[in-house]
């Protein structure tokens, strides 16, 4: 019997009103609409998507292609995605592969697939904020492991990891390069992650979309992250999520894919049927010509980003109470300002006061509070008036207290 309360106002059931709305909108939403603020909340490029993506999308849409298409996605996407993954990490079949109307759809997809109510999700932290979200719509039980902070970058201790992830969990949900923190995971982690999880027979969830954003000496010769692509098999329990939203400049298109085990794939369609029934094919066509033509564009934007961290990080490093780690991967610099304990109201001020926009640190969770977020897929310029403005609001303000 449904004994909810026939009077009130009508509203969601009770685990949509538990979820935490993203405070990064709430400091953006003081702002937006007031064109003098500088944003750098959201991790969006600032350059439009490059015209030969543009018109292969134009050119599906005239050709007529404006009907539903496979639930997991056209053939000629799926056969280009696993040829892109096996150039970059390990032989993949096109059955293993799933397209998605975005990265954010392949992550709800993938914990829709896997996950019970109840079931314990374990996820590295502090992170962006719909990942450790999307398993609570789906009332699974998250359980946090915090990544350290040193001047020279943010640490997993992997002990720690594995200890968390006790026999019965059912899914790790893992970003690297993560957002915020720009952390990767490295080889001899992975491995043992991977061991421990095939031992236990734990799902592991990688949100690869920020793999070709990685600024350490060429890990492969195509500059991607290592992965659990590399190490997995097809018969392991790793899902493998991605989008063409950041390395080839799409975020307003949402398109993504998922790298399942074939027995999964089938299912996914069916999940997929029941959340969008397909991504647009135009939208498919686009995403061919990415892969087909796009090395370059990734290429000019991880360079791009590599220059902008660069100059973001050794800036930030030069304000006084500020201690910025340069990430080795993504596009955010994740930084620590000494006397904030409050980074939501610290950001509101900052947005009102000085027209700067940044993101909360302690909207990726309490591991991130005292931080700051900026996104640096920007221009030089753009990013030497905010330093500017950072500064200057900074200089306004009472010194904090000794430590
Ligand atoms: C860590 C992470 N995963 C996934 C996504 C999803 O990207 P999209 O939904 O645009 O494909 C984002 C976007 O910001 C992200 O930061």
């Amino acid at each position: 019997m449904n004994d909810r309360p026939l009077s009130g106002a009508p509203t969601a059931r009770d685990t949509v009103l538990a979820l935490a709305p993203s405070r990064i909108r709430e400091v953006a939403n003081a702002g937006l609409g007031d064109p003098d603020v500088l944003p750098f909340w959201f991790g969006e490029p600032d350059e439009v998507t490059p015209a030969f993506i543009r018109n292969a999308g134009i050119a599906a849409i005239e050709r007529g292609e404006t009907f539903y298409a496979e639930n997991l996605g056209i053939p000629e996407l799926r056969e280009a995605v696993a040829a892109y993954v096996s150039r970059l990490h390990r032989p993949t079949a096109m059955d293993e592969v799933a397209v998605t109307s975005s990265g954010m759809s392949a992550l709800m997809l993938a914990v829709q697939a896997l996950v019970e109510p109840g079931d314990r999700v374990v996820v590295v932290t502090p992170l962006w904020p719909n990942l450790t979200e999307i398993p609570k719509i789906l009332a699974g039980n998250v359980v946090r492991v915090p990544l350290r902070f040193s001047p020279s970058g943010w640490t997993l201790d992997t002990a720690r990891l594995l200890a968390a992830l006790v026999p019965g969990t059912r899914a790790l949900l893992v970003n690297s390069p993560n957002n915020p923190t720009g952390w990767t995971l490295e080889v001899p982690a992975i491995e043992a992650i991977l061991a421990h999880c095939r031992r236990h027979g734990i799902w592991i969830v990688a949100d690869d979309v920020y793999e070709r954003l990685y600024y350490r000496s060429a890990a492969s010769p195509l500059h991607c992250a290592p992965g659990f692509l590399d190490r997995a098999t097809g018969d392991d329990r790793v899902i493998s999520t991605n989008s063409f939203s950041k390395a080839w400049l799409m975020t307003g298109w949402r398109l993504g894919w998922m790298v399942a085990p074939r027995a999964l794939v089938a299912h996914l369609g069916t999940l997929i049927e029941y959340n969008t029934s397909c991504a647009p094919a135009f939208v498919q066509r686009a995403g061919l010509a990415a892969l087909r033509d796009g090395e370059t564009v990734v290429a000019h934007t991880r360079e791009r980003f590599r220059h902008a961290r660069d100059l973001l990080v050794g800036e930030l490093n030069s304000i006084r109470g500020v201690t910025a780690a340069p990430p080795p991967g993504a596009m955010y610099a994740f930084f620590r300002v000494d006397g904030i304990d409050d980074s939501l109201a610290f950001c509101k001020a900052l947005v009102r006061d000085a027209k700067l926009g940044l993101a909360p640190g302690g909207a990726f969770g309490p591991e991130g509070e005292g931080f700051l977020r900026w996104c640096f897929a920007a221009s030089d310029a753009r990013l030497a008036e905010g330093l500017a403005r950072l500064r200057r609001f900074l200089s306004a303000r009472p010194p904090s207290p000794a430590p």
